[in-house]
């Protein structure tokens, strides 16, 4: 039919198929940006059920305290020193609250800001050891001058540091020698992190496919999105998220620029606008 009719139909149809193919492009995205959005918000319900836990505890004591308080005649001193732990209690309470807020939010139209590296890592472990309480690995922090700034946005810096701890907590799960290591460092114009563990390290077979979309060996609890998200966040702030191949252990390295690229904000403003 096409032969029969001519040029002016052949092209008729084919702009019809690139504009078939946009479309389904346009889905597959839209379906990508949905799963992240999903996989955040699953992430979120798993620290949500770590932060119930964890706050369940000072409140268990403050509680008890109270009770001893208003049951008992006891000295004023004695009192005192109920209410400084019911007040370290709460400070408890108020720390945890206000990491999982930094963390939860969807911060990926924040402006970047100059963030303080060692601060930063400083609260992703504060936050990965009240998420996983049960999880009594060493997690072990390199030296690092508390001067490094890197500017970004927090949120997804942390996020990706995050995924990389939580995968490195699943991975030693069962070894006898339980460490994870976090180091920092600085490579000319780039800030350079890296997240090393005692686990049995990823099947050679496995190094090539670990980063796609959906990519688990965790069935039933993995999404298979931390990496693939990881990367396509550092990506766009011109970095790489790589496996270290030298490494004896194993060893996930992320490398930014510790400035944005004059350009790069330039896309980024237009990107939000
Ligand atoms: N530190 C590690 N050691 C060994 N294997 C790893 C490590 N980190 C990731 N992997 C492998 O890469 C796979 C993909 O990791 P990714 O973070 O993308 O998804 P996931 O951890 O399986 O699921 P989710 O992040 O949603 O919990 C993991 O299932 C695991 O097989
Ligand atoms: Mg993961």
């Amino acid at each position: 039919l096409r032969r029969m009719t001519g040029d002016g139909e052949q092209i008729i149809l084919s702009a019809l198929d690139v504009e078939a193919q946009k479309e389904a492009e346009r889905q597959v995205q839209a379906a990508f940006a949905q799963s992240q959005e999903n996989s955040r918000l699953a992430a979120l319900g798993t620290m949500a059920l770590g932060v119930a836990h964890e706050i369940n505890n000072p409140l268990q004591v403050m509680r008890n305290l109270g009770t001893l308080l208003r049951e008992s005649a006891m000295p004023v001193n004695s009192q005192a020193r109920l209410l400084d732990k019911m007040d370290r209690a709460v400070s408890r309470i108020t720390s945890i609250v206000a990491a999982l807020r930094s963390f939860a939010r969807d911060g990926h139209a924040d402006p970047a800001a100059l963030v303080n590296v060692k601060e930063l890592v400083t609260e992703v472990v504060d936050l990965v050891r009240t998420v996983r309480p049960k999880d009594d690995a060493q997690i072990l922090i390199g030296e690092m001058s508390d001067q490094l700034l890197v500017e970004c946005r927090e949120t997804e810096i942390g996020q990706v540091l995050l995924n990389l701890v939580l995968n490195a907590l699943d991975a030693i799960r069962d070894s006898n020698e339980r460490w994870i290591r976090i180091e920092v460092a600085e490579v000319g114009e780039d800030a350079e992190f890296s997240v090393t563990d005692s686990g049995t390290g990823i099947p050679p077979d496995l190094v090539d496919k670990i980063m796609l979309p959906f990519f688990t060996t965790k069935t039933g609890t993995g999404t298979g999105l931390g990496l693939s998200i990881s990367r396509s966040i550092v990506e766009r702030y011109g970095g790489s998220l790589a496996v270290d191949l030298t490494s004896a252990q194993t060893r996930f390295v992320v490398r930014i620029p510790k400035r944005v690229a004059a350009s790069a904000t330039a896309s980024e403003q237009r990107r939000t606008a």
